[in-house]
């Protein structure tokens, strides 16, 4: 196989899953989240005309019991509806870089109350499709990590364009932790933690950078650097 062609099936691979993704987001939302909204919607009718019944004794059976399943399905569409959320994917293909990196800086602080501290400097003209969808989904870990396991209120994130590459800086100040190495028999990241591994995998299959530097009680700081049109 040559090389050309390698890379072509990696990009397809890329754009291929967040096209797959995007339809599973929508096929959710359309399909059981709506079932569930009607679900919801009876079971207010059935409480409201229980609460008007003549004959206590039979709804006052059956009101806590419709209550609760209320109370469930507005659960079950509220974590669904914030799943959905984050991985939905924003418009890759029309929308510029730096105004994806600011609508996910700004989802995360909403989402989170960590305050993200976003700088984007200078960016290249044309950044493809591929390059944009690695760097959101390589900021989107990053900051759910910090959120997850760094212990953090603030977050810095610098994203800027050089010489038709793009840099990614995400620091915080936070716990830290002892990265594993990367390859032998120490290699420790346990086969359950996807999120290091996925972005270093997507970095390298554009043929970037990525540097992470943490220790613990010193913070942990992500560095990647791809090419802006791959
Ligand atoms: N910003 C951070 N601050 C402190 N510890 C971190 C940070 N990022 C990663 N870690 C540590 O590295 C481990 C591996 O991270 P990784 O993202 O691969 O997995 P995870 O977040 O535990 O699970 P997931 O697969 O859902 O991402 C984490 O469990 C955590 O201990
Ligand atoms: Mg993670």
């Amino acid at each position: 196989m040559s090389v050309s062609h390698f890379m072509s099936n990696n990009h397809r691979i890329l754009s291929v899953t967040e096209e797959e993704l995007s339809r599973i987001v929508l096929d959710i939302h359309d399909g059981p989240v709506q079932y569930l909204f009607a679900s919801l919607s009876l079971l207010t009718q059935i409480q409201s005309q229980l609460e008007a019944c003549e004959e206590p004794t039979a709804a006052d059976e059956l009101l806590p019991a419709v209550k609760k399943t209320s109370h469930m399905v507005e659960e079950a569409l509220h974590e669904i509806r914030s799943f959905l959320g984050a991985f939905r994917p924003p418009e890759f293909h029309t929308r510029p870089l730096a105004a994806i990196i600011e609508g996910l800086a700004l989802q995360h602080e909403d989402w989170t109350g960590q305050v993200v501290n976003l700088e984007v400097g200078d960016m290249p003209e044309d950044v493809t499709t591929h390059s944009k969808i690695a760097l959101y989904r390589i900021l989107q870990e990053a900051l759910s990590n910090a959120y997850r396991h760094a212990g953090v209120d603030q977050i810095d994130v610098k994203v800027w364009g050089r010489d038709s590459m793009i840099w990614l800086q995400v620091d915080d100040d936070g716990q830290g932790f002892t990265p594993p190495p990367l390859h032998g028999p120490q290699a420790t990241e346990r086969e359950e933690h996807i999120g290091l591994r996925g972005m270093r995998d997507r970095v390298n299959l554009l043929g970037g950078r990525f540097h992470l530097y943490s220790r613990p009680g010193k913070g942990t700081h992500i560095m990647v650097k791809i090419p802006a049109q791959v």
